[in-house]
């Protein structure tokens, strides 16, 4: 284990006029520099996709509903055999130390606080073991769990995996939508690099990668090889046969892929697009989520994430099919905001406003929501993601 130095986490005070996650993400722009508010905000290229995972959840009309009882309401889920407090998850975001100094420990103890599940990332700025112990401890927690990027050492990827079983993480997600990071055209006009001393802690003693073939060589490869050793679904297999931890994959958007995914066992798919990261002008996730819904019919537990900002989006998810949502850049923003506190902050408001969200539908449970809750007052958009996904149905 590396070390425990471990300061005392910060105690730091809210703005008083913070009363949505808005107001978090107006704060964090305040106090981080241009280059860490382009790498947090930022999406890929032209951000189509980073504006459309918004619009998308904007663009769905939830039905009130009147004189239903309520009684006995609660926001209580279950997923991958577990009891959930409510349906949100913190998603895994990169290097939460340039957020925050108490960066992912803030985070994983604003998480068990609240309920919340935390997916601590690969590239996290803190040990893993440390964050577990931060976690662990809390006996009302979500699940925990670990976010994979298989690394071109196979050996090394094994290793990793034993780590994060020995520290107590719960499942592990393999994310499948960056064999090469998105063109972050804002990131490289703020010139975004990482700072001295703030690394993936948890790949130290990783070895470089095999050299490159030189592109003289030969016919130039793509990406200039760096995709050489990027992982593919024999992969998936691989890591199922060397772990006995549950494996998700997180970053699918195509019916045909969530359909390969189940055919292996997966425990379960994150329907995503990396937040508008990766691939630009990629589906919205709140249109990919239905049209994979449609297509597996239960067959796996889905969960999803991209512009989840108010609860009525949390409902909409799970209207539209989800089982639980996860919070990327709204929780890094209440980390920059302040520390701990400020995730719990956003946490608290989200919950808050799911349960109005599921009041005001005469949704009693998570477990009620269903497209019932989508169904437009007037002639349906013909965009919305629910004809989107009937109409796609035949090109499956
Ligand atoms: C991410 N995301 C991400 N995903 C992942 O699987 N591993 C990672 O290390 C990271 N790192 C990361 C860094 C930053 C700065 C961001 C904004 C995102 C993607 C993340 O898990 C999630 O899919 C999106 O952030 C969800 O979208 P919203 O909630 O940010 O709109
Ligand atoms: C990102 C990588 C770390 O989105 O997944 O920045």
């Amino acid at each position: 284990m590396t070390n425990t130095s471990a300061s005392p986490l910060q105690r730091q005070p809210l703005p008083e006029d913070a009363v949505a996650l808005a107001d978090h993400e107006r704060y964090a722009r305040q106090r981080l520099d241009d280059p860490a508010w382009a790498y947090f905000s930022g999406g890929a290229a032209d951000e189509i996709t980073l504006r459309a995972n918004r619009s998308a959840w904007d663009g769905l009309t939830l039905q009130p509903r009147v004189l239903r009882s309520l009684a006995g309401g609660h926001t209580r889920t279950t997923l991958l055999g577990r009891t959930l407090a409510h349906p949100i998850l913190l998603a895994p975001v990169a290097y939460q130390r340039l957020a925050h100094p108490d960066g992912e420990r803030a985070s994983a103890y604003a998480a068990a606080a609240l309920g919340a599940g935390m997916v601590l990332s690969t590239q996290a700025s803190t040990p893993l073991e440390e964050v577990a112990q931060v976690f662990l401890d809390d006996p009302g927690r979500g699940p925990l769990w670990f976010q994979l990027y298989l690394q071109h050492d196979r050996e090394f990827t094994r290793a990793l995996v034993q780590r994060a079983e020995a520290a107590g993480y719960e499942a592990l997600v393999l994310t499948v939508d960056a064999p090469a990071s998105g063109a972050r055209d804002r990131e490289r006009r703020a010139g975004f690099r990482l700072p001295p001393g703030m690394t993936a802690v948890n790949l130290a003693g990783l070895a470089p990668p095999p050299p490159l073939p030189q592109a003289a060589d030969g016919p130039r490869l793509l990406c200039q090889g760096l995709v050489e050793h990027t992982p593919t679904w024999d992969d998936v297999q691989w890591l199922q046969s060397h772990t006995r931890l549950p494996v998700l994959l997180k970053g699918v958007l195509h019916p045909q892929d969530a359909l390969q995914a189940a055919a292996l066992g997966v425990a379960g798919l994150i329907v995503s697009n990396h937040g508008g990261r990766t691939l630009d002008t990629a589906p919205a996730s709140a249109h990919a989520l239905a049209r994979i819904a449609d297509a597996l019919q239960g067959a796996l537990p889905l969960l999803v994430d991209g512009g989840i900002r108010r609860g009525t989006d949390v409902l909409k998810a799970l209207a539209l099919g989800a089982s639980a949502v996860l919070l990327g850049r709204p929780a890094v923003y209440g980390l920059a905001t302040a520390g701990a506190t400020g995730v719990a902050h956003v946490l608290r408001l989200l919950i808050d406003e799911l349960e109005i969200a599921m009041a005001l539908t005469g949704c009693a449970t998570p477990a009620q929501a269903s497209r019932a809750l989508l169904e437009p007052a007037r002639a349906a958009s013909p965009h919305s993601p629910i004809h989107i996904a009937n109409a796609m149905d035949s090109h499956l």
